[in-house]
């Protein structure tokens, strides 16, 4: 049964080729955030240089874009530029802002015939401006695509969003969660009415969140793989996938085996908008 929403079968076209797998999607509003690592390595251990590693990266990013619908994903959220990674030496830096920039060139196209929206997270005010425009048009390209909300976070650091949403909010005495997530919406650049983390994936070997999403993965049930990021693939987000659902989330609460309730995951912003 195809559930993604996407064509199977048919033309020979990219499209027949985004298919569903063997993990059921439920139905559910899902939110997967992926913090990719490992391109370095990956690129290291064949002795190639670090840009090639990018490079599979960014062919990787295709393939996990591709799987997600088709495993009840609405939401994908890539990790593709930390604040940090302005530390690194320039000619990668500019080596990954223009593989940003082709990337979003090269995927306009699919992303809009695959019905999915993308949107940039974090700041835009250091980026090139031949980066930004790209965004805009893919943003504004796809902003009407309802099969999945694909995010890249780019310039992004948790922490700076939550020093930003605080000053946001500064006179208000106590302000509500909602009102704090509506904050950090606006701070980080992000649409707002996201769901929060239910996956958070990183591979690469590393067990840490390295300044992601900090507020909205307060419950996310957490994914680690040594698997270097340009050898990921729908298989294995295929077993993360699988294994959260396998897993018993609580919320703080109690089993309902043993009498506690199931309080629902907080959908990011949606409640916002009610206020
Ligand atoms: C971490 O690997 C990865 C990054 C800093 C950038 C992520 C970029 C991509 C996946 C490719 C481009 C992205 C898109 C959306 C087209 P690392 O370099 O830190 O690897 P290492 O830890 O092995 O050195």
């Amino acid at each position: 049964m195809n559930t993604s929403g996407f064509k199977i079968g048919g033309p020979a076209s990219s499209s027949a080729r985004w298919v569903a797998t063997t993990v059921d999607p439920r139905g559910d509003e899902f939110h997967v955030a992926i913090i990719m690592d490992g391109n370095g390595r990956w690129a290291r251990s064949r002795d190639r240089p670090r840009r090639a590693g990018h490079a599979a990266g960014a062919t990787a990013v295709r393939r996990a874009v591709e799987a997600a619908p088709g495993l009840g994903i609405t939401t994908l959220t890539l990790y593709a530029f930390s604040a940090s990674n302005w530390g690194r030496p320039r000619a990668e830096v500019d080596h990954l802002m223009r593989l940003l920039g082709s990337h979003l060139r090269s995927e306009s196209d699919r992303l809009a015939e695959h019905d999915v929206r993308l949107s940039v997270i974090g700041r835009r005010d250091r980026l090139p401006d031949a980066l930004r425009r790209e965004i805009e048009a893919v943003e504004a390209r796809t902003r009407r695509g309802s099969s999945m909300h694909l995010r890249l976070a780019v310039d992004y650091s948790a922490r700076e969003a939550l020093l930003a949403a605080t000053a946001l909010l500064a006179g208000i005495e106590a302000p509500s969660r909602e009102s704090f997530g509506r904050a950090l919406a606006l701070a980080q650049n992000a649409p707002p009415g996201t769901r929060n983390v239910d996956l958070m994936v990183r591979t690469g070997g590393e067990k840490r969140l390295s300044d992601f999403l900090l507020w909205e993965s307060a419950y996310a049930e957490l994914f680690f793989t040594d698997t270097l990021w340009p050898d990921f693939g729908k298989d294995e987000l295929a077993s993360a996938v699988r294994e959260f659902h396998a897993r018993d989330r609580r919320f703080g609460t109690l089993s309902p085996a043993v009498g506690g309730g199931r309080a629902p995951s907080v959908p990011f912003g949606r409640e916002l908008e009610r206020e």
